[in-house]
Formats: structure tokens, C-alpha cells, sequence
């Protein structure tokens, strides 16, 4: 299977602490791959590292040419798209001014975005500082996949959320699966087992555990070990 993104020794460092010490792991192209852990072992920091958002050393490599000495922006244009934590909507702005600044090269594809999420066409022109926590989850997806993208991060996208719309945004990504490559930072095992065919696994900043969700999802003291949850 070839890989969209391969990152190979992957090293950050905030303040004085060594928080991503070698991380290495390939996402195949095609599909959701999680990548899980417990709190604060540095799933965050990988996709900020794989954005260009903190220094870094290592080989990131998208669909085979190195990224890892990129800027943000060209990494962007490459067709990497990011789905933050926190979610970053322009809370004073409108659903549809969010949107249009997302806007990038070539054809914004309002159309699968507004099948995706009917409920952001009706409510186009309210602020989105005004939406519930789901909803400006479905604004922070739906900017990333108003263009097309080799591949999209996505973090902790059901954080926070009640049951009803953790299922929503499952059953969005797995469509969004369908259009493009997935690497998803996700804490709810129900969703992981939903959507991921593989899980990469991190403890403090190392990868401990690569292999298929399912063999992983099965094993109850695998998963109490690595993720610290039966
Ligand atoms: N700016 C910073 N300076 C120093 N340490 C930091 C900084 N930002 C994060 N850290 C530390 O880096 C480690 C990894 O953080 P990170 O946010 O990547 O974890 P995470 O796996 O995403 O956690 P969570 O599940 O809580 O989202 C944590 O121990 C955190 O305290
Ligand atoms: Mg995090």
C-alpha cells in the first residue's frame, strides 16, 4: 500500500521539554487512520508539527516529496488540510465569511460542503460565534474540505460534543473519508472503531503501537494499557 504522508524521526521541542521524540509512521492513502494516545502525549504537537506550525526536525514526506522544510502556507497549497482542536471558527464572523475565507485556488466546492451540511446553508449568514459546539465543528470541517486535499488532519473532532452529534460528526467523516485521506486525532473509541482502519498509538512522544483498529479495538488490555480506558 502506498503512503500519502510518511513521517520518519520526527522531533519538536517546546520550551525545554523533548515532546515528540522520534516518531515515526506511515498514513496509507485512502481511509481514516487515528492517531491516539492519552492526554498530552503529543498527538496535538504531530499534527502541528506535520503543519508547520512548530519547529521541527525529521522527514515528512507527502505522496513522496519532503515537506518537512515547508512553510505553512506551502504546505497548504500541497493539499494538506487541518482541522484544529479548538476548533478556530471566526466567531464574529458569518458561517458563509468563514467559509469564503477558506477559499483557496481553484473551484471552492460549496456544493458537497452544503449536501454534507444542510444546516450551515440555512444558517449562512449567522455568526458563527452564535453556533453550538457542533455546529462550529461543522464549519471547522466543512472549511477544510470547501477544497480538495491529498490529505486532512483532524483533531479531536467530537471533543466536548453530546452523543447525538458525535454520531453526526462520525457519520461526516465517514463520507469525508470517502473523498480524501483521513489522519484523525480522536479520544471516542466508538467513533475510532466507526471510521479508522488503522491506529497509530503515542506514548509520550514515541509511537508504542501501529496496526489495524479493529485488532487493536479487540483487545481490551492492549487498549487499558495504551490508552489508559477499558
Ligand atoms: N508550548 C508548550 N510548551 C511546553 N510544553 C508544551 C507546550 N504545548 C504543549 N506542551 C506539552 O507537550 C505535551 C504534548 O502536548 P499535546 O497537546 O501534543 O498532547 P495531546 O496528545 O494532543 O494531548 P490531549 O489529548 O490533551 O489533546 C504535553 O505534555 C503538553 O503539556
Ligand atoms: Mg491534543
Amino acid at each position: 500500500m502506498t503512503a500519502i504522508l510518511s513521517v520518519s524521526d520526527l522531533h519538536v521541542h517546546l520550551g525545554e521539554s523533548h515532546i515528540l521524540q522520534g516518531v515515526s509512521f506511515d498514513v496509507p492513502d485512502g481511509g481514516v487512520t487515528a492517531l491516539l494516545g492519552r492526554n498530552g502525549v503529543g498527538k496535538t504537537t504531530t499534527l502541528r508539527a506535520l503543519m508547520g506550525l512548530v519547529d521541527r526536525r525529521g522527514r515528512v514526506e507527502l505522496a513522496g516529496e519532503s515537506i518537512q522544510a515547508a512553510a505553512t502556507y506551502r504546505i497548504v497549497q500541497r493539499g494538506v488540510g487541518y482541522v484544529p482542536e479548538d476548533r478556530d471558527v471566526f466567531a464574529g464572523l458569518t458561517v458563509a465569511e468563514n467559509l469564503r475565507l477558506a477559499e483557496r485556488d481553484g473551484e471552492p466546492r460549496y456544493e458537497l460542503v452544503y449536501e454534507l451540511f444542510p444546516e450551515l446553508r440555512q444558517r449562512a449568514k449567522q455568526r458563527a460565534g452564535t453556533l453550538s459546539g457542533g455546529q462550529q465543528q461543522m464549519v471547522a470541517i466543512a472549511r477544510a474540505l470547501l477544497n480538495e486535499n491529498r490529505v486532512l488532519l483532524v483533531d479531536e473532532p467530537t471533543k466536548g460534543l453530546a452523543p447525538l452529534l458525535v454520531t453526526e460528526v462520525a457519520r461526516v467523516l465517514e463520507r469525508v473519508s470517502e473523498l480524501t485521506t483521513v489522519l484523525l486525532v480522536e479520544q471516542n473509541l466508538g467513533v475510532v472503531a466507526r471510521v479508522a482502519r488503522d491506529v497509530v498509538v503515542l506514548d509520550t512522544g514515541r509511537v508504542v503501537h501501529i496496526g489495524p483498529a479493529k485488532e487493536l479495538l479487540a483487545d481490551t488490555s492492549m487498549v487499558n494499557r495504551m490508552l489508559g480506558v477499558a
